[in-house]
């Protein structure tokens, strides 16, 4: 663990984090509720929601349900699309001095190639995020799950930005180090760690499932262990920065990453219960 554990993070071309403290993909849109709530400059970075090439209403509802200290979530990347982001979201985050980072998922390597194409000019966009990983939407899963597939998109995106490009990690692997390498070795500048782990909630009253399309990603306290044991896993397999995330929820959980090797953090669920918390976190590492 770095001394400064609050201090600047190099992410890579050009990318530097005034903090460690990031808000997770998914968990605070694109910034603007959360900015009416929270000082939400200075925090380090804003991974945006997931952004698809055309807008997506989501899957059906209900889409969340409560689990022993965590969530179940299945949004389905609801997202205006990213022309929508590129052309009213990006002018609202001028003069910003948190990071924003746009998540981007797709269902193929084309459509990231052009989502990163449509955000390439922008100046408001600090850097990508690819969610190779979500496990709430069809296909969703095939790139984070073998290495070859996953080397071949972000060696795609890579090719058409200068911009940094942090490959997020799915934990539904069976060797997340393997897909971490191969991500590293065809062009990553970074990677994040972990998304979302399958799970499922039984309505017991009925038998079925309460997420109508069965399984979930499971995220907040519950999953923190897992998700340090698979971030000291990546932080063991690349060179490039790590960025831990997973079950975070005050200062002493964000350092855990850090002191298996992480650079930053981001904070997720734990925003829901207190949007506070990325502040507190921040202040935490500092004290
Ligand atoms: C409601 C919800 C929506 C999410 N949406 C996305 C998403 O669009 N893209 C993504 O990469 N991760 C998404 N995630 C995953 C989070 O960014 C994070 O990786 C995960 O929740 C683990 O962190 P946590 O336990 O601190 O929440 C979402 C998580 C939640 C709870």
């Amino acid at each position: 663990m770095s001394e400064n554990a609050s201090g600047a993070v190099d992410l890579g071309r050009g990318l530097i984090l005034p903090n460690p403290v990031g808000l997770a993909s998914g968990t605070a849109g694109y910034g603007f509720e959360l900015d009416q709530l929270i000082d939400i400059n200075r925090v380090g970075a804003l991974y945006t929601k997931g952004t698809t090439v055309r807008a997506r209403e989501g899957n059906p509802p209900p889409r969340v349900a409560e689990t022993g200290g965590g969530m179940l979530n299945s949004i389905g990347l609801q997202n205006p699309g990213v022309d929508a982001v590129a052309a009213e979201y990006a002018p609202r985050w001028k003069g910003w001095a948190i990071q924003v980072i746009v998540n981007i998922a797709g269902g193929s390597v084309e459509e990231y190639v052009h989502c990163t194409t449509v955000l390439e000019p922008i100046d408001e966009v600090a850097g990508i995020e690819l969610n190779i990983s979500c496990p709430n939407i069809a296909r969703g899963l095939d790139f984070g799950r073998d290495p070859v597939a996953a080397a071949r998109l972000v060696a795609a995106v890579r090719a058409v930005t200068e911009r940094c490009v942090i490959v997020k990690l799915s934990p539904n692997v069976t060797d997340i180090a393997a897909v971490a390498r191969a991500v590293e070795d065809a062009g990553a500048d970074a990677v994040s760690a972990v998304n979302t782990y399958i799970g499922r909630k039984i309505h017991r009253a009925s038998g079925r499932s309460v997420l109508p399309l069965g399984n979930g990603g499971l995220s907040g306290p519950a999953i923190q262990p897992l998700a340090l044991a698979a971030v000291a896993a990546v932080c063991e397999a690349v060179d490039i920065p790590v960025i831990g995330v997973g079950g975070i929820v005050d200062a002493a959980s964000a350092r855990d990453f850090l002191i298996v090797g992480a650079s930053a953090v981001q904070v997720g669920t734990a925003t829901f219960v207190n949007p506070e918390t990325a502040l507190q976190v921040l202040d935490g590492l500092r004290g």
